[in-house]
């Protein structure tokens, strides 16, 4: 192949990929889409977990009777995504108020139980907002609630003194009091679309 002819190829290819993003996000954020989305994939997500709470309590679905949750995984030495989720939901909660934000429990899962002990895990949460409850487990017990979530996660190596990060997936997920999913978010939505969503739900409930 020529070189020109190389080049048109790799121009088209990059010009695909950038088409692709864009009609992904555009996908993502239509609120009919995101409906129609939780229509389907809801009943696959979501399910009875046990952990352990940042204060040392065992902890099931069923620790939160009649709320909400607002459920997200990541780990407190994530360098960007779980510090930007994190600082949203504090400012969603904010949004809603007190008497709303009562109805809704916001749940860190950790998805490096290794390093996140409760302690470390109560420190990290409440900095951004008292009101999320930080949980970790056993490797299975965590497995096995990521499981539930549909939520990837992998351990990658890192040069440093860290040794390894975390890759995972980075939705939050609103579920009702009977389990069920009600709306997700990605790491990217802000604080008060998200407050207004989930407003929608709390009023109803
Ligand atoms: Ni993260």
């Amino acid at each position: 192949m020529s070189p020109p002819a190389r080049r048109a190829i790799l121009i088209l290819a990059v010009g695909l990929v950038l088409l692709a993003a864009v009609l992904g996000t555009l996908w993502v954020m239509r609120p009919a889409q995101m409906n129609r989305l939780v229509e389907q994939a809801g009943p696959q997500i979501g399910g009875d977990f046990a952990l352990v709470d940042h204060d040392g309590r065992r902890v099931t679905q069923a620790s939160y009777p009649g709320r909400h949750l607002l459920v997200f995984f990541g780990f407190t030495n994530c360098p960007d995504v779980c510090p930007l989720a994190l600082g949203e939901v504090s400012v969603a909660l904010d949004a809603l108020g007190p008497a709303a934000a009562a109805k809704l429990q916001p749940l860190f899962v950790s998805v490096d139980p290794e390093r996140d002990t409760p302690a470390v895990l109560k420190d990290y949460v409440s900095a951004f907002d008292p009101r999320i409850t930080g949980l970790t487990g056993t490797p299975e017990e965590i497995a096995a609630a990521a499981r539930a979530y549909r939520v990837y996660f992998k351990k990658v190596p890192v040069e440093g003194a860290l040794g390894y990060t975390m890759d995972h997936s980075a939705f939050v997920y609103l579920m009702g009091p009977d389990g069920r999913l009600e709306a997700f978010f990605t790491h990217e939505t802000k604080g008060d679309q998200m407050a207004k969503k989930i407003q929608g739900f709390l009023g109803a409930s």
